[in-house]
């Protein structure tokens, strides 16, 4: 997915408040908050939110990090304009696939928007 997509979409759409899920060590929540938008990063490595806190710090960026595993999301019914997932679905088999889904449209909000990859037969490298 291309990033530039995402800001115009949702600058066009006044979103402020966006989830990182499966976020890594943050490189997209990083970008968001230097953006100015209102940044929670979840993952479900400790290492890696970790790493993330420590650049939130150095950069002074406000993000609420958590290391909070996708299927079991705890926040709140339609708390987020915005769902950000970036090659993270793909780890997942097809029944946690159906309870992450139900989990997104759960916390995002009505006319909400969400931006996810998911992974296909190439990018897994299942046929040469
Ligand atoms: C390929 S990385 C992508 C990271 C990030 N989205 C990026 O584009 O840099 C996939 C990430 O998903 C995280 N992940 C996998 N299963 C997860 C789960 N059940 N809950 C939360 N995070 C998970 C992994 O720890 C890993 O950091």
């Amino acid at each position: 997915m291309r990033i530039h997509i995402f800001f115009h979409r949702s600058k066009r759409l006044s979103f402020n408040k966006v989830i990182d899920l499966g976020c890594g060590r943050g490189r997209h929540s990083l970008l968001f908050a230097k953006n100015g938008y209102d940044v929670t990063a979840v993952n479900l490595s400790k290492y890696a939110i970790k790493e993330l806190v420590k650049k939130a710090k150095k950069d002074r960026l406000n993000i609420e990090c958590k290391v909070i595993d996708m299927l079991k999301l705890s926040f709140k019914d339609n708390y987020y304009d915005c769902l950000f997932t970036y090659h993270v679905i793909s780890h997942s088999v097809s029944k946690e696939v159906k309870t992450i889904i139900s989990e997104i449209s759960r916390i995002v909000k009505y006319k909400g928007e969400v931006f996810v990859t998911f992974g296909n037969i190439e990018i897994l490298s299942m046929i040469n």
